[in-house]
């Protein structure tokens, strides 16, 4: 071959038409039939998922010619190129990021050590040069012809997961089967989404699960996108296909910055930051006991209107997602009464937790919405664990040194008074409206404990609670002790919102060294 190069033209345009077949050969995958099939399910190829998520012409592929080196269970004579996935890097919007995309056609997509070490190299770059890692997962699992060597390169890519962790955001793609201890690395990023009927992520499936527990599941209803999104909050996010997934993927992306030292984009924005919102001045009914959308808030703050929600169908008691503000992302955590009365309980912990746990990382500053009546009562919440279940979001914006601004708009209570983002655990601004109520509890369940002499007396008791509620059910006595920085017209609350974290920008704060919290987990 090289003693043709020398020779003259002819030759070279043989090389590079021998380098034009490989490549030709390797885009195939695992041939027509199998494209066809992975069509006929209604899922993209790995390319094809990769054409869309990323900017037109932007991919830069890797190692498209490595093949596995297994020589057992005759492996050796089926050696396709790039060993089920497809890895490199691209830019979305014009902003760098790394992906590997597992072909399903290719021996399902099953991971081998040397399909391993491609999703590893990428991610190495990633973290080298400050930029998010995006895995498309569509895979049989751990490549059984392998054994143990399939293992190690599962572990290779966990290890990778956590010290990117924190480092470069990581979303997780899934759509197809993704079961085993192939779990596990999706479950380390940051954000898991998921296809609807096409995608599914179990420990055990349900055939082990038959066997053990005798239990008759499908792989749907064990860890579809329903179940994850509902039940486990293992993802974020479900959509109807891959075309709306990816969309959904490049969407998350232009709010995120690129690593733990860059900012987030700033967008042109179109919407006035002063803008005022009458309607905002009725929002809260005036039946204290009557709920209201806590989204109406959101949507009337953020730029334009554009609120990107996450885990939006678990734990419906509190919100989070990101907004912008003045062209710039927040992450907004709120208390939703139109759900158990917007009470906090173990599930909206642990996901508010979460988010803010990721925005803090991130230098994503934090806005926080207050209607809380206090933590929820019972059985189930104390034997599930919400003394630590709650504790957690309690630590993670306690730990929070990112910006972060609260308003009340409601009910403060008690415990949760205190764990949403109050002035004491270090909120930047604390914002409440005229109609907020900063108390230990309600002006009922206080009168009936600290006047239980009454309790025979209606008339007694309603003097009472008149009197508690005239005290306590406002926002004054908390400012009067500059717990709350200011009351604020909730027309306002965009301006409001908006100037205080331009205030904000140049925040630091120092905190003594230690290896790392122990956050309750
Ligand atoms: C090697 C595999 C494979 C695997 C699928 N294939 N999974 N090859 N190792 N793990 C191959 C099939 O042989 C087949 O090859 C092709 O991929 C497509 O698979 P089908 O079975 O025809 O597809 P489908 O009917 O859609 O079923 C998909 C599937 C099934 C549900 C994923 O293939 C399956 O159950 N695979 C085994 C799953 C598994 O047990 N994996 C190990 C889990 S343990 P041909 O040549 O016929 O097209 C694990 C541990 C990870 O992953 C631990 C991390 C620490």
């Amino acid at each position: 071959m090289y003693r043709a190069i020398l020779k003259g033209t002819p030759a070279m345009k043989d090389i590079l038409s021998e380098l034009e077949n490989r490549r030709d050969a390797a885009r195939l995958g695992g041939g027509q039939k199998r494209i066809d099939a992975q069509h006929g399910r209604g899922k993209l190829t790995a390319r094809e998922r990769i054409d869309l998520l990323l900017d037109e012409g932007s991919f830069e592929e890797f190692d498209m010619f490595v093949s596995h080196r297994c020589t057992d269970f005759g492996m050796e004579k089926q050696k396709p190129a790039g060993d089920g996935v497809v890895v490199g890097w691209g830019t979305i919007n014009g902003r760098q990021v790394y992906v590997f995309s597992q072909d399903f056609t290719v021996l399902g997509g099953s991971v081998s050590a040397t399909h391993a070490m491609k999703i590893c190299k990428i991610m190495d770059m990633a973290v080298a040069n400050g930029a998010p890692v995006i895995g498309i997962n569509d895979s049989g699992g751990a490549r059984i012809q392998e054994g143990v060597d399939s293992l190690a390169g599962y572990g290779e890519v966990f290890q990778r997961n956590i010290e990117a962790s924190g480092v470069v955001p990581q979303i997780s793609v899934i759509m197809g089967p993704c079961a085993g201890g192939a779990v596990y690395s999706p479950a380390m990023t940051d954000f898991i989404f998921m296809v609807k009927d096409s995608s599914y992520m179990f420990v055990t499936g349900p055939d082990v699960v038959k066997t053990v527990t005798n239990e008759v599941v499908s792989a749907e209803e064990l860890g579809g996108a329903s179940t994850h999104t509902k039940k486990s909050s293992v993802a974020d996010a479900a959509f109807e296909n891959d075309v709306e997934a990816l969309a959904e993927v490049r969407r998350l992306v232009d709010f995120l910055p690129l690593n733990n030292r860059e900012k987030p984009p700033v967008r042109p924005f179109f919407d006035e930051p002063g803008r005022i919102e009458t309607s905002l001045d009725t929002l809260v009914p005036e039946n204290p006991n009557t709920p209201y959308d806590m989204k109406e808030l959101i949507t009337k703050v953020a730029d334009e209107g554009d609120f990107y929600e996450l885990q939006g169908d678990f734990a419906k008691n509190i919100i989070t997602g990101f907004i912008r503000l003045e062209g710039q992302t927040v992450g907004v955590v709120a208390n939703q009464p139109m759900v158990l009365a917007g009470c906090l309980d173990i599930d909206s912990s642990r996901k508010a937790a979460r988010f803010v746990r990721f925005c803090d990382c991130f230098e994503i500053p934090i806005l926080t919405f207050v209607d809380v009546p206090g933590f929820l009562p019972g059985t189930t919440q104390e034997y599930g664990g919400v003394i630590k279940h709650g504790a957690k979001l309690l630590f993670a914006y306690g730990e929070a040194t990112v910006p972060k601004v609260t308003v009340i708009t409601r009910k403060a209570y008690g415990g949760a008074y205190v764990v949403m983002s109050s002035k004491h655990l270090r909120g930047d601004f604390n914002y409440a409206w005229p109609s907020s109520e900063v108390a230990v509890m309600g002006a009922k369940g206080a009168t009936e404990i600290i006047h239980r002499a009454d309790l025979k007396d209606p008339e007694k008791i309603a003097q009472h609670t008149a009197d508690y509620e005239e005290r306590f059910a406002n926002p004054f006595v908390a400012s009067e002790r500059g717990f709350i920085d200011e009351v604020i017209m909730p027309q306002s609350t965009r301006k409001r919102v908006a100037r205080a974290f331009a205030s904000l920008r140049g925040k630091k704060s120092q905190k003594p060294w230690k290896k790392h919290d122990n956050i309750p987990l």
